[in-house]
């Protein structure tokens, strides 16, 4: 006989309502703590919850809400490009909504796609996640995930491994001999951001070296704004958060006449399109865009498809890409 609630109560020390709650997502009240262990176990023992009902009631539309902060920023749109092939290859045609980091039109537009009966729902670039959102979704046993930046043991969520991309990128200066950093992150708080903070900090304390820290929005004109204070600082070389902000910098170092990487060797985060066209090419952290694409496209169909499907998070790994932009010391 198969895996069953009542082993998975077990394992996890709670009861099966608990576990129930949990799995069917009503879990509200339940400590974060006994989610976890619940959640644990599920994972150990491979429970495959019956969803059985869920699957009866629905009825299919064959559509799909894909929510992105902005799609002029060539990592969504290289993200919802492959998100859309997949997605139709499987017989799905997509929504795609823009939100701009609002909150206010998150909401409106989670609701507007749930009115228009989507099948599941790929919520990238959230700005927070004690939003109504979820409760919505819950309530009408609409399957969605988390692609990217929100990640959380209570969604099922799907994002490259930020911590060891932070890692890769001190690793990598501190090989080229660079003791005086900066490191530049975003000015809304986003876990991802957070993680490749963490990780690129931990690799220069174990060398026992200070980075400084900088915030500003994950765009072009965000590294415009902050390359005087940037250029003043006493550094060799900046790990900025994404691409569009090392872009940003490469924009005023021209302005000011300053070589790159001769005056400032600087790293970028995504590896966008864009990376390996400017002069000199961008040395990046890649994020594995086509691969995260896939895994969400599988994991919101399974879930839609298999009554029983149950999956809670997926880390995928990242990589260095070294091009031109960082110079040995
Ligand atoms: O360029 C946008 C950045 O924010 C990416 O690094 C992505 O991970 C997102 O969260």
């Amino acid at each position: 006989m198969g895996v069953t609630i009542k082993d998975v109560a077990k394992k996890a020390g709670v009861s099966i309502a608990t576990v129930s709650m949990v799995v069917n997502d009503k879990a509200g009240h339940i400590t974060p703590k006994t989610k976890r262990k619940v959640l644990d176990a599920i994972k150990e023992l491979d429970y495959r919850p019956n969803f059985t009902a869920r699957s009866l009631v629905r009825k299919a539309s064959n559509t799909i809400g894909l929510l992105v902060p902005d799609i002029t920023n060539p990592y969504f749109a290289e993200l919802a490009k492959s998100l859309e092939t997949a997605l139709n290859q499987a017989g799905y045609i997509t929504f795609l909504c823009n939100t701009f980091e609002e909150s206010e039109r998150e909401k409106r537009y989670v609701n507007e796609l749930i009115s228009r009966a989507v099948d599941g729902l790929i919520i990238c670039g959230l700005t927070s996640l004690e939003t109504t959102i979820f409760a919505s979704l819950k309530e009408r046993r609409i399957p969605y995930l988390i692609l990217d930046n929100r990640f959380s043991a209570e969604n099922f969520s799907i994002h490259a491994d930020d911590f060891a991309g932070g890692e890769l990128a001190a690793k990598h200066l501190i090989e080229n001999g660079h003791t005086k950093t900066l490191f530049v992150g975003s000015q809304n708080h986003y876990i991802n951001i957070e993680q490749r903070y963490q990780g690129f900090k931990s690799i220069m304390d174990k060398h026992k070296l200070e980075t400084n820290y900088l915030d500003t929005e994950l765009t072009r004109v965000g590294g415009q704004k902050i390359a005087e204070t940037v250029f003043k600082m006493d550094i060799t070389a900046v790990f900025c958060s994404n691409d569009l902000i090392a872009i940003g910098l490469y924009d005023a170092a021209a302005k000011q006449k300053l070589t790159i990487p001769g005056d400032l060797s600087i790293i970028g985060y995504d590896n966008i399109t864009f990376t390996s066209i400017v002069k000199p090419h961008l040395t990046t952290i890649q994020q594995p865009i086509h691969m995260l694409a896939e895994k969400a496209c599988y994991h919101l169909l399974q879930m839609i498809h298999t009554p029983d499907y149950f999956f809670y998070k997926e880390i995928l790994p990242v990589s260095l890409v070294s091009r031109d932009s960082v110079a040995a010391q």
